[in-house]
């Protein structure tokens, strides 16, 4: 048996640079892990097959779950035949969340039964089989400050962020990912982050820089009502002394940066009067 940790993730930028002839995009993302995360206990069975099991009834048990799909590609990988496994998911990072709760997962998964079998894959043949489990999977397998590129397999290290607190802030409803890339497709005039910009920043080990250029393509194609309340969060973050705030991934989290550790709780014990799901973490 072996307990794994899964951070969550966070886009500090989400550019979508085109579409491909593969119907997937052409992304270019600055990721982040934070403290934020699920542990997966990985515990080998007689019988059953690999199960997920978590304390959310309408998360599925089977392949549905990225963490069995993690598991079944990483038997296929070895060669063999997959054995029977519980994969206990402790889930602390909000599901649907654009955070890659149910990504890092996977990434964990791959990464306990690389230990617990003694495969031995290297990190980068790890994330190459995530790749075929889902496009965050890789950098989950990796995780740290990375640029992604491709699909989302295509990572390159960056200096790390500096030091600060991140208040995470998840409004109640959900986002679907595909309609989110096909009202992209549709939109005619595109803002786009300045992903050069931020990763300057993060080399200069300028905190500011970094959180003034966050920004998420998809902000901008979100239905108004949605649009309003992602704003309202990112709005309200700032003002309680956020250096920058943006949503992440799909969405519909919203994330602003701290310098400092109390201005950030304040801003969590604020936001938790209107919003359930609010978080203090710093990266990792
Ligand atoms: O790879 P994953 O299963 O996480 O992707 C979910 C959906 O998001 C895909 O079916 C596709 O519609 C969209 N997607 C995309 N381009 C990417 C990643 C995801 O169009 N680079």
């Amino acid at each position: 048996m072996i307990t794994v940790s899964a951070p969550a993730k966070l886009n500090l930028t989400l550019d979508i640079l085109g579409t491909r002839p593969d119907g997937y995009h052409e992304m270019k993302m600055v990721m982040q892990s934070v403290s934020l995360m699920d542990r997966v206990t990985l515990v080998p069975a007689d019988s059953g097959g690999i199960c997920a099991v978590s304390g959310l009834g309408f998360l599925p048990r089977d392949r549905k779950n990225l963490a069995v799909s993690a598991a079944l590609a990483f038997y296929e990988a070895l060669g063999q035949t997959p054995p029977s496994l519980l994969i206990d998911l402790e889930k602390n990072i909000p599901v649907c969340a654009g955070t890659a709760g149910g990504s890092s997962d996977a990434a964990a998964v791959l990464r306990g039964l690389n230990d617990l079998t003694g495969a031995g894959f290297p990190q980068e043949a790890l994330a190459e089989i995530g790749a075929r489990v889902g496009s965050d999977v890789p950098y989950c397998v990796l995780g740290g400050t990375r640029l992604a590129e491709g699909r989302g397999e295509v990572l390159t290290p960056l200096p790390p962020l500096p030091p600060c607190f991140i208040v995470l802030c998840k409004p109640a409803f959900s986002i679907s990912t595909p309609v989110l890339f096909h009202a992209w497709d549709q939109k005619k005039k595109k803002l786009r982050p300045d992903t050069d910009g931020l990763i300057a920043a993060l080399e200069n080990g300028d905190l500011t820089g970094v959180a003034q250029r966050v920004y998420n393509v998809f902000e901008a194609v979100l239905p108004p009502n949605q649009r309003r309340e992602i704003d309202r969060i990112k709005n309200a973050l700032i003002q309680k002394g956020a250096l920058g705030a943006a949503m992440t991934g799909s969405g519909p989290t919203v994330f602003g940066i701290f310098r400092k550790e109390a201005t950030a709780k304040q801003a969590e014990e604020e936001l938790r009067e209107q919003y359930r799901e609010v978080f203090l973490t710093y990266p990792v």
